[in-house]
């Protein structure tokens, strides 16, 4: 398959950066191995393979153990490793009225079935929280914070330090969902205070699908959410309770992580504020263009400060589905429409009915892919 724009970013990341390619190549070609399981030259290395790249992601994001970051399948795993271990009988969670399927599903059914209850904190329409409304919601029994760091339909940004310190006086835990700002905007975990972090790997960091992590902070206890061989402390039929092997089982997805390392590597190397000021080119030019074309209403914050680049529009007169598939049929280029597993952000921004269109932005677009998209929507608009 070749050619065409790809603006669906949010979704996940491509093309990758070339040395994401190579790094996979090199691995699966000359590497193989299984990490930490034998003594050979190719199993060490696949393990310093996994090392690295956790050595990359603490780099980036300050944390100082490396260990305290385990590697999952993607963002949902991770959220789904944190969520079964913190909601117990008689807990109160809050989440955003922002987030994705990937904590609303697994919260909403812990909750359930274990006794436990949850509510949303509204956000307004075009996704700003009120800080003051999350502190009145919180109560002694609320053990846990779930939010969302930008929101993957509206692409606003929630005020995860201030939520951190609201959750602390009570002395309840944060868990941010930061699947949509890792590798794009800055994150400290340890400096906000944050007591978990869940991230995709796939996404603005670049790795390979198949590839996410959570970092945990020091003094926080969680059972695996799967057990088994860690090629570790073998003769005990015990699972080991130090990290990263307690919520490491199974063999690793090394060839992924060989790229997801790459994938850090580029973004460190071209730091977050040259990816920030990058995307902020593209947004710029995408408003402006969108709001030169008439019947277009956009949604979420108008300023960068507040926000990605994650754009959600609709045209009027065109169900977004509609918009979608003409721009890839036509114009070859891919977008996402619908409800981008985010129902709840949906509801809040009035767009449950409708869905919307989403623009995914990454460092890897360009100001021409953004005209292309400018000037098939003025043919669509003007084909009506
Ligand atoms: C805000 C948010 N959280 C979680 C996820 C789930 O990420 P993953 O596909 O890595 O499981 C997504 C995916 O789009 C997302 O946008």
């Amino acid at each position: 398959m070749s050619g065409g724009i790809y603006l669906d970013n949010a979704a996940t990341t491509w093309p990758k950066p070339e040395c994401v390619y190579q790094a996979v190549d090199r691995f699966a070609r000359e590497v193989g191995g299984n990490p930490g399981r034998s003594g050979h030259r190719r199993s060490l290395e696949a393990g310093r393979e996994l090392l690295r790249c956790r050595e990359a992601l603490a780099r980036l994001l300050e944390v100082r153990d490396p260990a305290r970051i385990v590697f999952t399948r993607n963002a949902t795993e991770a959220l789904n490793l944190a969520l079964n271990g913190l909601i117990t009988p008689g807990t109160h969670v809050l989440i955003s009225s922002l987030e994705h399927n990937s904590v609303w599903r697994p919260v909403h059914r812990l909750c359930r079935e274990r006794g436990a209850s949850y509510d949303l904190i509204p956000c307004g329409r075009d996704g700003r929280l009120n800080l003051v409304e999350a502190a009145a919601l919180i109560r002694p029994e609320t053990k846990l914070l779930a939010v969302t760091h930008a929101s993957n339909v509206l692409g606003t940004l929630l005020p995860i330090a201030e939520l951190a310190s609201i959750a602390h006086e009570n002395g309840s835990l944060i868990m941010v969902d930061a699947a949509q700002t890792v590798g794009r905007y800055p994150l400290l975990p340890e400096e906000d205070h944050l007591d978990l972090l869940a991230f995709s790997g796939h996404k603005e960091l670049f790795g390979p699908t198949g590839t996410g992590a959570l970092y945990i902070r020091e003094g926080i206890e969680l059972p695996p959410l799967i057990i088994g061989g860690t090629g570790s402390d073998s003769l005990s039929p015990e699972q080991p309770d130090f990290l990263p092997d307690r919520f490491e089982s199974g063999t690793a997805n090394v060839w992924g992580i060989a790229g997801l390392r790459a994938g850090v590597e580029f973004v460190l190397s071209t730091g977050i504020s040259a990816i920030r000021e990058h995307e902020e080119e593209l947004y710029v030019k995408l408003i402006e263009g969108l709001s030169s074309i008439g019947g277009i209403v956009v949604y979420g914050p108008e300023s960068w400060g507040e926000r990605v680049g994650i754009i959600s529009f609709n045209l009027e007169g065109f169900p977004s589905g509609e918009v979608a598939s003409y721009l890839d049929e036509a114009h070859g280029i891919c977008v996402r429409a619908g409800l981008h597993c985010s129902p709840l952000a949906h509801r809040t921004a009035g767009t449950l009915d409708t869905g919307t269109v989403r623009v995914g932005l990454s460092f890897m677009n360009s100001e021409a892919d953004i005209e292309a998209l400018l000037s098939a929507l003025r043919d669509l608009t003007k084909s009506a």
